[in-house]
């Protein structure tokens, strides 16, 4: 896909980067998304989730950490046998947390450890030698079990490189799959994260796989970079749920690299706007109108000039490669205090009015006035503007 336009992007996707076709999606919704502060899925939550991402075509859903609970590892066993995508659990490197994964029937294990010094000491009190002593038993007892095994070297972006392509060459030895780059702490920037994974790609013969925080507010950013320097796939959640300022979101990374790089996902993102508000109502956070792609506003025109632009060519201010349609959203014009005559036009005529040009005005003037008093302009405000001014309505 190309970005239309005559400036730097004409004709060409930014990086033009043409070994990269696709890349995977690994949502992480209800492991990571419901470690949200205040966040909780029931069983049913769970499976209501798990079918549309299911429905939609990504890749892999990791269910939950069925290590956690009883019901956690009914919950991750009934999404294993439910849905035809890969389905991951995950696990500290202890044995019984691998063996709680492997029986609940996932198709992936995914085992992590601490591998920043500071998160050895302080978090699993431990040391550099144990910690690749116990990830590799992990991901041996999941190989050994014939189940997919994803590797996590936690806190990967505070870990010293020379001890990380240690941790990276005995866990390949030891069979692993995947190597899942985790930003745990949401520090990484766009081109620091795009040499870790190439740095990453040189100690590894596993496929890479990439996992960002929102603490700078650069996850999506982080994960698309990961994915153009080379990642296979990305761990995203729905609305960018997740622990502190949440995780990349599967929206906007979904959205970014099929619009701008054109990368196939395979996943169809019709479904994109159903699955934002199921999650959530059932996240019980909610999204702010200004959300990149599924707020309210992604696809809403107020002021003057745009929505007249938008009117008459969609294009002309929204990015043209990313429209409502491709997300199972509508575009709207909205009334309010910057909103001018065309607007106004649109929204008469699709009340059934067909005012002359001089109503239309009137009608705007008060519909400015109305809106610049706080307050919101709705239907019956339209109505009541209308007969005010004496437009007749046709239908
Ligand atoms: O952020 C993180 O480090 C994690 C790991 C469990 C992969 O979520
Ligand atoms: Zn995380």
């Amino acid at each position: 896909m190309r970005v239309r336009g005559n400036g730097f992007f004409q004709g060409t996707l930014a990086h033009n980067n043409d070994e990269i076709d696709d890349a995977r999606i690994f949502d992480t919704t209800l492991r990571d998304g419901e470690q949200t502060p205040r966040t909780s899925f029931d069983y049913d939550d769970k499976r209501e989730i798990a079918a549309l991402l299911d429905g939609m075509g990504v890749h892999v859903i990791e269910a939950g950490f069925p290590a956690n609970s009883e019901a956690e590892f009914e919950a991750v066993r009934d999404v294993a046998e439910a849905t035809d995508a890969t389905t991951c659990g995950l696990a500290r490197v202890v044995e019984s947390d691998v063996e709680a994964a492997i029986d609940a029937g996932v198709d992936m294990v995914h085992v992590f450890a601490s591998t920043s010094d500071i998160q050895i000491e302080d978090s699993m009190h431990t040391t550099r030698e144990e910690v690749i002593t116990r990830s590799v038993a992990a991901v041996e007892q999941v190989a050994d079990a014939g189940v997919e095994v994803m590797y996590s070297p936690m806190d990967v972006t505070r870990t010293d490189p020379e001890y990380l392509a240690e941790v990276l060459e005995a866990v390949d030895s030891a069979g692993v799959d995947w190597v899942n780059l985790p930003d745990t702490v949401g520090i990484a920037t766009p081109s620091r994260f795009a040499d870790l994974v190439q740095y990453v790609r040189k100690h590894t013969d596993a496929r890479i796989d990439v996992h960002c925080h929102d603490d700078f507010g650069m996850a999506t950013a982080n994960a698309v970079e990961g994915i153009v320097a080379g990642a296979d796939q990305a761990q995203v959640s729905v609305n960018g749920i997740g622990e502190r300022a949440g995780n990349a979101s599967l929206e906007e990374v979904v959205m970014a690299i099929e619009s701008l790089y054109g990368v196939d996902t395979g996943i169809d993102t019709t479904g994109i706007a159903e699955l934002s508000e199921v999650v959530a109502e059932k996240s019980g956070v909610p999204i702010p109108d200004n959300k990149p792609v599924v707020g309210k506003n992604a696809f809403s025109h107020e002021s003057g000039i745009h929505a007249a632009g938008v009117i008459e060519n969609s294009e002309t201010f929204e990015p043209g490669v990313m429209t409502p349609e491709m997300i199972g959203a509508e575009r709207s014009i909205v009334l309010g205090k910057h909103t001018g005559t065309n607007a106004v036009r649109q929204h008469l005529e699709e009340a059934g009015y067909a005012p002359t040009d001089d109503e239309v005005v009137a009608v705007t003037k008060r519909v400015k006035e109305h809106a610049a008093g706080k307050r919101r302009v709705t239907t019956d405000d339209l109505h009541e503007f209308a007969a005010d001014v004496g437009i007749e309505r046709e239908s």
